[in-house]
């Protein structure tokens, strides 16, 4: 479902080039939930944003159901983000002077849903917020914005969820609540998550663990035969048997 392959950003500063990512290579299975650690600045944001679609690499490959991103141009990146990416933030990203009912149709109306206020509903509905349609952002606690945020994410039924520290502005209590629910929605939907997340209790939550640190993945939380190098490399005999000894290892791959 989401694969890099030597993926590399390196962006500008006035102080020079930042190598932001540092050759990533990364296969995540349709439906898997993975969570992302690491030191802060170790490029964790930079990561989803590129497999969003947000942002640009600037080296090697990504391709994210079955799309690959990197010559894809501003329209066909906005269709593909529209099709199959749902995205939630630590500071949630409501738009202001919309009602909550108004943000979560946003994505559904760019897709051209006749019956985006409808589906808009129902998805805030399911997130408990049905008495709460009409209200603005800044009548709403923090929870019920995330909550607002994830109804928004998860209206369209996207493959791939998102999400950058999405507890991280709210309190402890809030912030299980919040997550329960964003398992639940993936689990409901079968859509694969990636978890930017700092607290290891909500790591361990998901399938695996990818840890990052200053630009590479140092652990990509499956066993060492099925890393990315091993399924890879060509040639010694020895290699080629220990991939067929892992078989699910170049199907998923292929699948992702
Ligand atoms: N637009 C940019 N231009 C130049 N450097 C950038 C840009 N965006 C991010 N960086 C740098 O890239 C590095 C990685 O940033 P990133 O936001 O991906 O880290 P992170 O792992 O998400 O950290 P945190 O846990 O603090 O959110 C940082 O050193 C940051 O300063
Ligand atoms: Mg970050």
């Amino acid at each position: 479902m989401i694969r890099l392959d030597r993926l590399e950003l390196t962006l500008p500063s006035q102080a020079g080039d930042v190598h932001i990512l540092r050759g990533l290579d990364l296969a995540i299975d349709g439906g898997e939930t993975v969570s992302v650690v690491g030191p802060s600045g170790s490029g964790k944001s930079s990561m989803m944003m590129v497999v969003g679609g947000l942002e640009r690499p600037t080296g090697g490959a990504v391709t994210v159901a079955g799309h690959d991103l990197g010559p894809m141009r501003e329209d066909a990146l906005a269709r593909f983000r529209r099709e199959n990416v749902g995205i939630v933030f630590q500071d949630f990203h409501l738009v202001p002077t919309m009602t909550a009912l108004e943000n979560v149709a946003i994505p559904l109306e760019f897709a051209g849903r006749r019956d985006a206020f409808d589906r808009a509903a129902e998805s805030l509905d399911k997130v408990g917020l049905g008495h709460r349609l009409s209200h603005y952002p800044g009548q709403l606690s923090g929870g019920e914005q995330q909550r607002t945020a994830l109804a928004r994410a998860f209206a369209t039924g996207p493959k791939i969820l998102l999400a950058d520290e999405p507890t991280g502005n709210l309190d402890g209590e809030t912030g299980r609540q919040v997550i329960d629910l964003l398992f639940d929605l993936c689990r409901t939907d079968g859509s694969t998550l990636m978890l930017i997340t700092h607290d290891p209790e909500l790591a361990a939550r998901c399938d695996r663990r990818v840890q990052l640190i200053d630009g590479h993945i140092t652990d990509d939380g499956r066993a060492p035969a099925a890393t990315h190098k091993a399924a890879t490399h060509k040639a010694a005999p020895q290699q080629a048997s220990t991939q067929q000894a892992n078989p699910g290892t170049s199907a998923a791959r292929k699948a992702g």
